[in-house]
């Protein structure tokens, strides 16, 4: 930076400090340019140095600044966004919670700033910010929040950070578990071993056995050799027990065993081994219910809810509607390069819906929206009938909208030239089954998700 362009700079940048701020400069890779002393204050000596010509995704994280960052889209887009929340990596002690404003730089008089400088980015710590914690959306792990109930829950996975403690994570179906175990494995004491997730509701029992405890050669009919279980893979990392309300009765015993006493022995063989996993467990189920119902043992509900950690449903947390929907748009636009914004009459269709699916039926909703939506700009009339139906003045379905009427009419070729639409019934039969997860019904019918979203599009399909 020429030297005028920095006494400008530093002028700025007290300017900032002495309101407690730390002011940096970023070219349009995100890159800091430049970044005032008093991020030495709050880091420690070296900070600034240690920041300049880096990525600012390597410090505030690439949930906001990654490639489909929600600041990093707000800012190619020529938009600022003020108070984000953001967790500052510290070393070694932690983490500190800051709050974010980004923008664009205007047209600066020539002298002032140096020609790459294109934002401007200003950091404050937001850690003594009581009064206004759940105004602003906090960022920590991929997960995004911004009610007062789910940055209780970051604070908690926040304080898990140096413990190996079994957690059990409890919500509704898309609320975000697998989301939360993921970020807790990655800010553990573990985050450099693996993270090996079960679905313990995807097998029937004797499978489920094996899948967690492995089995050796000859076990049973069609075991032509040892295989190794998620209790060894995970070894030295987190074992994610995704929906650990559906392990049958007789492997609760075997699993119990497991994790208090830390050996297991392989399926077809006496011999013990050892166990080095930290547990982290999953469930929609009400497992107090299933404990009282003699479904599930008590000793092992005990054993996994050392640290229990409930995420409310979607519907009871709606401040967390807009800046999470951002997120998902900004990251489902990047899967296929679209820049794309909504509309405010698309969001206050949004944050009407009470969403039952939760966070999942809300990505499931941009994704539908994305693939309709003939712009930039999502229109409410681009997002699914029953988003809609919600915020319609009328009771029953309300008319589509003519700009939507006109694409549905204009679309069905577009779907048909991916092979012929399957009769109505097939595509619910394979909605259902795969518990209305697009992903995962588009695998099973051999298509692509935007073409099955076409389809439900055309039978007018929904949850
Ligand atoms: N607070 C959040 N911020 C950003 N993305 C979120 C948030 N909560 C959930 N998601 C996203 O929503 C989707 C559903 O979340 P996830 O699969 O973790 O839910 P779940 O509770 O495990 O659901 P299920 O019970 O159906 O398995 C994922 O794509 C996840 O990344
Ligand atoms: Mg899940």
């Amino acid at each position: 930076m020429e030297s005028n362009q920095e006494t400008a700079f530093s002028a700025v940048s007290v300017a900032f400090s002495s309101l407690g701020r730390v002011c940096l400069a970023l070219d349009r890779q995100l890159r800091v340019l430049h970044v005032s002393g008093a991020l030495d204050d709050l880091l420690g000596p070296g900070a600034s140095r240690a920041w300049s010509g880096r990525s600012i995704a390597e410090f505030l994280g690439d949930e906001l600044f990654g490639e489909a960052g929600p600041l990093r889209q707000a800012l190619l887009a020529g938009e600022r966004r003020e108070g984000w929340r953001a967790w500052l990596r510290v070393e070694p002690s932690g983490t500190l919670l800051c709050s974010v404003t980004v923008a664009p730089l205007q047209h600066a008089p020539a002298g002032v700033c140096p020609k790459e400088a294109a934002y401007l980015l200003v950091l404050r710590p937001a850690e003594e910010d009581e009064a206004t914690r759940g105004l602003a959306p906090t960022a920590f792990g991929g997960v995004i929040a911004r009610s007062h109930g789910m940055t209780r829950v970051l604070k908690l996975v926040q304080s898990l950070q140096s413990s190996e403690a079994s957690v059990l994570l409890t919500g509704e179906s898309g609320t975000g578990k697998g989301l939360l175990a993921r970020a807790i494995h990655d800010h553990s004491p573990r985050r450099a071993g693996p993270f090996v997730a079960v679905n313990c509701a995807a097998l029937p029992e004797q499978l489920l056995e094996t899948e967690l405890f492995g089995h050796v050669r000859g076990a049973f009919t069609g075991a032509v050799r040892d295989r190794v279980g998620r209790f060894e893979l995970a070894a030295g990392g987190t074992l994610f027990l995704d929906e650990v309300g559906d392990v049958p009765l007789h492997l609760q015993a075997k699993l119990l065993r497991a994790l208090q006493e830390r050996t297991y022995e392989r399926v077809g063989e006496s011999r013990s081994k050892d166990t080095d996993v930290r547990v982290i467990a999953a469930t929609h189920r009400d497992l107090k219910r299933a404990v009282e119902e003699g479904r599930f043992r008590e000793d092992l509900f005990y054993r996994l809810r050392v640290f229990p950690i409930e995420i409310p449903p979607l519907r009871t947390r709606r401040e967390d509607v807009e800046p999470v929907a951002r997120y998902l748009l900004a990251r489902v636009g990047a899967r296929s390069g679209r820049e794309l914004r909504f509309s405010p009459e698309a969001l206050r269709a949004l944050l009407a819906y009470p969403w039952p699916g939760n966070v999942r039926e809300l990505e499931n909703a941009l994704e539908y929206a994305v693939t309709v939506a003939p712009g930039q700009t999502l229109q409410p009339e681009d997002l699914p009938p029953e988003v809609m139906g919600r915020t319609g003045v009328t009771d029953g379905p309300p008319p589509p909208p003519a700009g939507a009427l006109e694409r549905t009419v204009a679309r069905p070729r577009a779907a048909r030239s991916n092979g012929a639409v399957p009769p109505c019934e097939a595509l619910v039969g394979a909605l259902e089954s795969s518990h209305w997860r697009v992903t995962e019904a588009a695998g099973a019918l051999g298509v692509s998700r935007t073409t099955l979203w076409r389809w439900m599009r055309e039978y007018r399909l929904s949850r």
